[in-house]
């Protein structure tokens, strides 16, 4: 495993192991305990940070619960914990009060019973509501505090409720660093403006099919000492080469590029560009090449993966020991 020092973070494993395939998203491909054996052993050989966020799994925060779990027997210390806040129930509805069973109930009850406090606005993000997701996240995961946490709103309207709240978890002691998952250079200075530079990391797309980040996100988070978290690196599984033009998927998160789906074409242009991608980097497996090639940009990023088997793992854990080869650097 290589290691990369990246911003204020520190030294971390040049690719980490994402966990929104496990929870139920991913139509319940990996079993419980299957997930808990990838993540163990993502960390028995050399993975240094895991990244989650509240919203994912099914029901929201079943990838924390599950996480929590498997970082349990003395794995918690040995990761860097990321994770996110700000879209609970974004796919069920677009802000708290629509959840009105189970999670505004429990919020509730828990936020009463902590702080007294008889008016909580569970309508809006405001900064208590924020800090009670923040503390929440580490009851799910089981730990007393998440190393990083991050606005999963890329472009949020309201960017000081989350700094706020942000400030009042690490002052408490529930969270280390903070910071924002976005792809967009103008959020992402604003976010780091209103921090007065206390941003600390920044999660964002980056792959062979998406170099946008290139352009200016990469070069901001490296002036100002931001942590870069690159994710997408596979565009979910098509960099990998084992899909076709004619292939179909019933994931929720995948099924927009079936034959008739709003992403269709999209999908069919990225399978054309990794059938060309593929005859320039004969001999070698494409999905290899799609870790190294992010890696190793000089800015130092270091890369989210997901996978749906061990075996995959142990292929992503592969291509983690070695750069790519500046000649292909040249010719992708
Ligand atoms: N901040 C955010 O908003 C955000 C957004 C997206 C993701 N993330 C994070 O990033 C992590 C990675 O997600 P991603 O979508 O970016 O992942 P990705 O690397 O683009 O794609 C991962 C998918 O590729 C396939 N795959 C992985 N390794 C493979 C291998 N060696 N050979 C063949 N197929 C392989 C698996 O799907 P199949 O086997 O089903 O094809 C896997 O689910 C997530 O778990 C999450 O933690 C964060």
């Amino acid at each position: 495993m290589l290691y990369h020092e990246n911003g204020r973070v520190g030294l971390q494993s040049v690719i980490g192991l994402g966990c929104w395939n496990f929870g139920g998203q991913w139509n319940n491909k990996v079993s419980k305990d299957a997930a808990i054996e990838i993540i163990r052993y993502a960390i028995d050989h050399g993975i240094t940070f895991v990244d989650v966020a509240e919203s994912y799994g099914i029901p929201d925060g079943q990838c924390e619960i599950l996480l929590g779990e498997a970082l349990a027997n003395g794995y918690r210390e040995k990761v860097t914990l990321i994770s996110k806040v700000g879209w609970y129930a974004r796919r069920t509805a677009d802000h708290f009060s629509a959840v009105d069973g189970y999670w505004r109930k429990q919020a509730k009850k828990a936020f009463n019973q902590l702080y007294r406090f008889k008016e909580v606005d569970f309508n809006h993000r405001t900064p208590e509501l924020l800090r009670l997701c923040g503390h929440a996240c580490c009851g799910r995961l089981k730990t007393d505090y998440v190393d990083i946490l991050l606005c999963h709103d890329d472009k949020p309207k309201d960017a000081s409720s989350f700094i706020t709240a942000f400030r009042q978890l690490r002052d408490e002691g529930f969270i280390r660093y903070y910071g924002i998952s976005t792809n967009d250079i103008g959020a992402l200075q604003r976010f780091y403006e209103l921090s007065n530079g206390e941003c600390a990391a920044c999660e964002c797309d980056y792959s062979l099919l998406n170099r946008r980040a290139e352009t200016e996100l990469f070069k901001f988070c490296h002036k100002n000492n931001i942590a870069i978290f690159t994710r997408g690196t596979l565009e979910r599984g098509i960099l990998s080469g084992k899909y076709t033009a004619s292939s179909s998927f019933d994931e929720s998160c995948r099924e927009a590029w079936n034959l008739g789906g709003k992403a269709h074409k999209q999908y069919l242009n990225k399978i054309a560009a990794v059938e060309k991608i593929v005859k320039t980097i004969e001999p070698e497996k494409i999905s290899k090449i799609a870790y190294q090639f992010a890696f190793s940009n000089e800015v130092h990023p270091c890369v989210v993966t997901g996978c749906t088997s061990l075996e995959q793992l142990k292929d992503n854990l592969a291509a983690a020991e070695s750069y790519i080869n500046p000649h292909l650097l040249n010719v992708l």
